[in-house]
């Protein structure tokens, strides 16, 4: 089976303007050089600077997504984006599950299931987000947490489905607080996800890419992205400066290609 090839994604969540998006998405453009040889890499800006930031990005390898989508193609859904829009508009990847979206929504594992059917039915890579909170950690009921959320989003799906998809660990107690997850605790998480995926949907497992979220940073990167099942990284805060997310891009490289 081929390796599989690391997905950095930068979710920029509710920051930038179009004129601020169109500045960022363009420096990241113009640094990333050969690194996309080896990395693929995406940004996630908000829904209203998609169209100009994808018409920036024509011809680059810098890959666009969006933060959520809705399930159904189009009707009165006053207020949603449909994933066959996110594609007209020039999107490969969307962000559905996140936990804020989960936490101030009231988002639900059958609704992201929905939406990752949605997606790739509009020929959308859907990342799907799952999670424990702290609480759920403490109490012991990490692995129970993404079991359910794992057969809740993928219940009837088949192995040709998963095969379209990337899954991202965040564990809510990382996300925003600085808190990264040590390289041991997430290859743990991760190993989990795959083991899981691998028993329902058997050999597709090895190929599904697994990243990691929460407190990503240029400092933390490389031990994170060097463990076996870690496929890359959804990147917040550190994605919204040009420099710091081009680190963690070139953390992802191989150790002996560091140097070039
Ligand atoms: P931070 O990197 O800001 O912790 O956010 C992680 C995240 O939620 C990515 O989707």
């Amino acid at each position: 089976m081929a390796p599989r090839r690391p997905l950095i994604c930068g979710n920029w969540k509710m920051h930038r303007t179009v004129g601020q998006a169109l500045e960022l998405a363009t420096a990241v453009r113009n640094a990333l050089g050969g690194l996309s040889r080896e990395v693929e890499v995406a940004i996630a800006p908000p829904f209203t600077a998609l169209y100009a930031v994808a018409r920036r990005l024509q011809g680059s390898p810098l890959r666009l997504a969006a933060q959520d989508c809705f399930w159904e193609p189009e009707g009165a859904f006053t207020g949603e984006v449909s994933a066959e829009m996110l594609r007209d508009v020039g999107c490969t990847y969307v962000i559905l599950g996140h936990s804020e979206r989960r936490q101030h929504f009231g988002e639900l594992d059958a609704a992201v299931g929905l939406k990752a059917r949605a997606a790739l039915r509009a020929g959308l890579c859907p990342i799907i987000c799952i999670g424990e909170t702290l609480a759920e950690r403490d109490a012991g009921e990490t692995y129970g947490r993404l079991k359910s959320q794992l057969e809740g989003a993928l219940a009837g799906f088949s192995p040709d489905m998963v095969a379209g998809l990337v899954v991202a660990y965040e564990p809510v107690w990382a996300i925003g607080t600085g808190r990264v997850a040590t390289p041991q605790q997430a290859q743990e998480a991760h190993a989990f996800v795959r083991q899981h995926l691998h028993q329902h949907f058997g050999e597709v497992a090895q190929s599904v890419r697994i990243q990691y979220g929460g407190s990503v940073k240029p400092d933390n990167a490389a031990g994170l992205l060097r463990q076996p099942d870690i496929d890359g990284a959804l990147v917040g805060g550190a994605s919204l400066q040009a420099e710091s997310f081009l680190d963690i891009i070139r953390a992802c490289r191989p150790p002996d290609r560091e140097a070039t």
